[in-house]
């Protein structure tokens, strides 16, 4: 196995009486997607910002491409830090925005115009590199922001919130426009979200945080189908819990007739919410509220106040504890 691209290692970082990332330990793999989730204030970005270098720690060492890079300054480490806010420089033309880093390097001219020119076409820009920022879209903005930051080809990308600033069906677009750059990049990229969504499509493996601590690391189908805990069992998607069982609402089945399944619930419908690709119930069952998503097309159909039986398969129950 190759070393990973980065490690820390017993990482803590304290803001005053306030433990911001607390003892955490984490590998990321070179050409790996890995999305930071967690709750606001977590600590995603003082993580982000410690591999950056805009933050020492004051326990543990970060290493990065073999090289412990604990003491050493931003500049000097290979990773480039898109912030939460990716300011244009407003006064500058796109294709001056995409070369700044360049400049910055001391690369020649005839260099910097062929990679610019490279940059703006990874990212579908191409003809736009005379324009200003504000003759520019919002999603034209955000490319223009991942142009620059990867023109010096960084060792690794860290994104804080990419798309926090674009709306839905542009966050989604760019979802995968992300995923096709840094694939086709062979690039390590670090992003931290908070949409757990988005985590999920984008991230080959996802580290779930809560008050500075890493709760559990692994691909999006292991955190959403084994969860280590209810917590999060919960911040990936929705769970019903029964006892020390949770069950997703997907995996629950709506049936008036009595099922031969030993995992079965009795009770009524309170609430019913179409949603064009599933139906959502609300059931109160014996053990508690219940959620069940049945997928258009499938499964049966009832009514609020009508009797229904919930059952769901064994490899559905998945253990959380208390
Ligand atoms: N420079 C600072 N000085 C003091 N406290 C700080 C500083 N930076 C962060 N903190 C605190 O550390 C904790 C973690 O902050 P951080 O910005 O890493 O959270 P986050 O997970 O990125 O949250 P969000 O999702 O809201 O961006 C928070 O409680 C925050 O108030
Ligand atoms: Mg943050």
């Amino acid at each position: 196995m190759t070393a990973p691209l980065v490690r820390f290692e017993a990482v803590t970082k304290r803001f005053g009486a306030e433990t911001a990332v607390d003892d955490v330990t984490l590998e990321i793999a070179e050409g790996e997607f890995f999305a930071l989730l967690g709750p606001s204030g977590c600590g995603k970005t003082t993580l982000m910002r410690l591999l950056a270098g805009f933050e020492t720690p004051d326990a543990g060492r970060i290493r990065l491409a073999g090289e412990d890079v604990t003491d050493m300054p931003p500049h000097r480490r290979p990773a480039h830090m898109m912030f939460q806010a990716y300011a244009l420089f407003p006064h500058l033309t796109v294709a001056q925005n995409v070369a700044f880093g360049l400049k910055a390097q001391g690369r020649p001219k005839r260099e910097i115009a062929v990679r610019v020119e490279e940059m703006l076409a990874l990212v579908r820009l191409e003809g736009l590199g005379g324009r200003k920022p504000d003759e520019l879209s919002g999603g034209q903005k955000q490319r223009v922001a991942l142009a620059r930051a990867l023109a010096p080809a960084p060792r690794i990308l860290l994104l804080d919130e990419p798309m926090a600033a674009l709306d839905r069906k542009l966050r989604e677009e760019t979802q995968f426009e992300l995923k096709r750059l840094q694939a086709a990049l062979g690039l390590t990229f670090l992003i931290v979200t908070h949409d757990r969504d988005e985590a999920m499509v984008v991230g080959d493996r996802l580290a779930v945080m809560r008050d500075g601590r890493i709760v559990q690391v692994g691909t999006p189908a292991e955190l959403y189908e084994r969860p280590a805990g209810r917590f999060v069992a919960g911040f990936l998607g929705e769970v019903n819990l029964i006892g020390e069982i949770g069950v997703r609402p997907e995996r629950m089945r709506l049936s008036r007739a009595e099922p031969a399944a030993a995992n079965r619930l009795a009770g009524t419908v309170t609430e019913v919410g179409y949603l064009g690709d599933r139906t959502i119930y609300g059931v109160e069952t014996t053990a508690g509220a219940m959620r069940v998503a049945q997928p258009t097309g499938g499964g049966e159909r009832a009514q609020v106040g009508e009797a229904v039986w919930l059952s769901y398969p064994a490899d559905a129950a998945m253990r959380l504890g208390r």
